[in-house]
């Protein structure tokens, strides 16, 4: 059973402040780290610490920091299907508060040369169980991507995320869509504090099951046709939020390959509660990568629920 995941990885530039500066403000870091990010590398990481069998679509740099990428990620047990292209490796710029708030500036890079997608890319995704994609890869190859997985019967499960516009057609194809509220909102269509069950509502007639993440209120899982149910997060102080939807996201798609892979209400609740331990952890530590946490760590927190 092997899960594809399609996407991007970055450079992340993590600055600790005291506050996110205003604009025309500087500020001082308390401190500055550089980590492996990108929200399709954290997912990447976050599905195979989770236990799952992974191969990564990714387009990176034919520089030092494509070079430090491709290494963890290896070392993280990822069977890569990178590209070098000339464009520099993407990379972040991230604030962090003292509040676990951040802040993030993304330059694409190589990540925006992950177009036209090759004969042995197609194939990976062919031969895959379940694709799982966000949206910091063009729209064009994530849309290709998913008509490729729809007609090798791949499930695919959608971050959309950064919050982009995605036309209805390609929503219709997505099996399981994972959504933030401010993301939700945006797709719907629906004016903000809608209300995450309307948001929901909507989505579900695009024909996919749909995840909103809440963050400390939990999770709301939904199918078409079926009441939805919250998913209850774990009570825990946040110390940084960078990565922790990834991580959830990870984790969930993880969870559903490990089963049987069906979208029915029941199997989505029980990856979403899985997930939702997942992302407890990786909000208490700093970093996108070193935050996710190993299938043992997350079945350990769970054995104390
Ligand atoms: O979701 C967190 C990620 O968003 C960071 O790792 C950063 O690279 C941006 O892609």
């Amino acid at each position: 059973m092997t899960v594809v995941v399609l996407g991007s990885a970055n450079l992340d530039l993590v600055y600790a402040v005291d506050r996110i500066p205003a604009p025309g403000e500087t500020v001082l870091s308390r401190g500055f780290a550089s980590f492996p990010g990108g929200k399709g590398n954290n997912q990447a990481v976050a599905t195979a610490r989770a236990g799952a069998d992974v191969r990564f679509i990714v387009a990176l740099g034919r520089d030092a920091a494509g070079d430090r990428l491709a290494d963890e990620a290896r070392r993280a047990g990822i069977a890569l299907r990178a590209r070098r292209v000339d464009d520099p490796t993407g990379s972040a710029v991230i604030f962090v508060d003292r509040r676990a708030e951040n802040s993030i500036v993304v330059d694409s890079g190589a990540n925006a040369a992950l177009v036209d997608l090759t004969a042995d890319e197609l194939a990976d995704i062919a031969a895959a169980d379940l694709l799982v994609l966000q949206l910091e890869t063009p729209l064009p190859t994530v849309a290709a991507a998913v008509r490729a997985a729809r007609a090798a019967s791949t499930k695919v499960v959608l971050n959309a995320a950064p919050s982009t516009a995605v036309p209805a057609d390609l929503l219709g194809r997505v099996d399981v869509l994972i959504v933030n509220e401010h993301e939700a909102a945006e797709l719907a269509s629906e004016p903000a504090g809608a209300g995450e069950h309307a948001l929901l509502t909507a989505l579900t007639g695009h024909g996919c099951a749909v995840i909103i993440t809440l963050g400390a209120d939990g999770a709301l899982v939904g199918v078409p046709g079926k009441a939805p149910v919250q998913v209850p997060a774990v009570p825990v102080e946040a110390k940084d939020t960078t990565g922790a939807g990834d991580a959830f996201a990870g984790a969930f798609a993880a969870a559903l390959d490990r089963g049987t892979r069906a979208t029915d209400l029941a199997a989505l609740v029980a990856a979403t509660e899985f997930a939702t331990a997942a992302a407890a952890i990786a909000v208490q530590r700093e970093g996108a990568v070193p935050s996710i946490p190993t299938l043992e760590e997350v079945e350990a927190l769970r054995a104390t629920l």
